[in-house]
């Protein structure tokens, strides 16, 4: 179980490391609810910031899980009203993050339930498995699906991403299957 989750620090820079501890990135589109899904995996309601405004995530945030891991909050892709020098630098900063990382188990994907994976969300998909990256694949606002076209949903989204691995629907609001990506992450973090 999430017994205890901690914000520790937000970087700017790369080179200022928290402790090596495993890491478990985030990533997704603004507002496809990433800061939700670090309040709903850690039962709290305001540990990561959330907004109705796009584009409030501005730079990498950790939390420490358990005194043992790190789960990291990016700012969401995809984003055009940042400006375009700030939106290159974060994207320069996230490829730096993942290609030179040791701490780094695996990438938490987070697509949108209801729009189903945009084109940034294909691109970054296959830009993580170009580079051996293992990415599991959440899809978020699940609560917005009628509960008879979820199954058809559900189908149609694996199809786009030619049958990932490890494919979890949430929803945020009702808390549906956290519990189940609460374990997964528990489990690899362990192994
Ligand atoms: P950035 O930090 O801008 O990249 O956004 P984010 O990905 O962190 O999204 P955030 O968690 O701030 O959520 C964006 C909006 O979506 C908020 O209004 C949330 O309340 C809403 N939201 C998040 N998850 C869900 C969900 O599972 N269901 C529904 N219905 N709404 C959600
Ligand atoms: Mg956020």
């Amino acid at each position: 179980m999430i017994k205890e989750a901690m914000y520790i620090k937000s970087l700017t820079d790369l080179k200022d490391k928290p402790d090596v501890l495993p890491q478990i990135l985030l990533l997704g589109r603004s507002n496809v609810g990433k800061s939700s899904f670090i309040n709903s995996l850690t039962n709290r309601k305001n540990l990561a910031r959330v907004s109705k405004t796009p584009g409030k995530t501005l730079l990498l945030n950790f939390y420490l899980i358990n005194q043992n891991f790190y789960l990291v909050d990016a700012p969401g892709y995809g984003y055009a009203r940042r400006s375009k020098s700030l939106k290159d630098d974060f994207i320069i900063m996230i490829e730096k993050f993942l290609l030179d990382n040791q701490d780094l188990l695996f990438v938490c994907l987070l697509i949108d339930f209801k729009v189903g994976p945009t084109k940034d969300d294909l691109n970054t998909y296959q830009f993580l498995r170009q580079l051996g990256r293992e990415v599991i694949v959440v899809a978020t606002k699940k609560d917005k699906i009628p509960k008879t076209k979820q199954f058809k949903q559900e189908k149609l989204i694996k199809g786009m991403l030619s049958n990932p691995e490890i494919f979890i629907a949430i929803s945020n609001v009702t808390k549906e299957n956290i519990d189940k990506v609460e374990t997964l992450f528990l489990s690899r973090i362990d192994e």
